[in-house]
């Protein structure tokens, strides 16, 4: 099932996805901090780590948003990053972050959409993306297209949400994130269809082992999942085949 932001306007997913990223990108660094209580930066930090055995690799961030992720790995990889997105005004966000931290001379951002991505096949050792894959249009052919511009033997990380399984955990985060987050969302923001669309996203998205079968589908090879805090959110570590 499509699940789009905008419910009552016309428009393909892509169009209503990047017009809500246009809308929240001035407020989306708070309220992702703000709305998590910090977690999403542990989360990032553990989906870059398990890059750290890669010698000095070049890396696309897809679904780069304001940045954050592209930073984390140039921080801890000390690596060249590009960053790709279709809302330009979120790129606006990752550029003024990037001056302001003078970080402009290894990592870049532009527009670019995964499912064509802008590159020649073969070229990062890494792609990375964090909570990008489940407003993509067609999962099947982003993921396809990341794998076209990966290195044979390179490696793919997806950092998204998933849904916790146990009692009472589950029922307490899905009230959370069900009821609480798009109040608040949508207060800070005034975007409420933003953080309505949010949890309904993740709740029609493929996680854990339907997520891995994702990845085949899309010519990929599974390493490990790692499930982060009871499962709000998991980490899908694989690798493009040799040949
Ligand atoms: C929730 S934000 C994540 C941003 C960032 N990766 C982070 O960790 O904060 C999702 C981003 O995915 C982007 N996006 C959605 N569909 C995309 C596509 N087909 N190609 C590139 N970016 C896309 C949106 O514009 C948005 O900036």
């Amino acid at each position: 099932m499509t699940v789009k932001p905008y419910k009552s306007s016309e428009g393909s997913k892509k169009t209503q996805v990047a017009g809500m990223f246009n809308n929240i990108a001035p407020k989306y660094d708070f309220l992702n901090h703000f709305l998590s209580l910090g977690i999403d930066k542990i989360w990032r930090k553990r989906a870059i780590n398990l890059l750290k055995d890669i010698p000095n690799p070049l890396i696309l961030d897809v679904a780069t948003g304001t940045g954050d992720l592209a930073i984390e790995a140039n921080k801890r990889l000390n690596c060249k990053v590009v960053g790709v997105d279709i809302s330009t005004e979120m790129l606006k966000v990752a550029d003024e972050k990037l001056v302001k931290r003078e970080l402009t001379e290894v990592i870049s951002v532009q527009e670019g959409d995964s499912e064509n991505l802008p590159f020649e096949n073969d070229t990062f050792d890494a792609v990375i993306v964090a909570f990008g894959v489940r407003n993509f249009e067609n999962l099947n052919k982003g993921l396809t297209d990341m794998g076209r511009v990966l290195k044979p033997g390179g490696k793919m990380v997806v950092l998204e949400f998933s849904k916790p399984a146990y009692f009472p955990f589950k029922q307490l985060y899905l009230f959370y994130f069900l009821y609480i987050l798009p109040w608040l969302g949508g207060l800070i923001s005034k975007d409420k269809a933003a953080y309505t669309y949010l949890p309904e996203s993740v709740l029609n998205f493929p996680d854990g082992k339907t997520f891995d079968s994702e990845l085949v589908k899309a010519g990929l090879s599974p390493i490990k999942r790692y499930k982060q805090t009871m499962g709000i959110a998991t980490i899908y570590f694989s690798e493009k085949p040799k040949q």
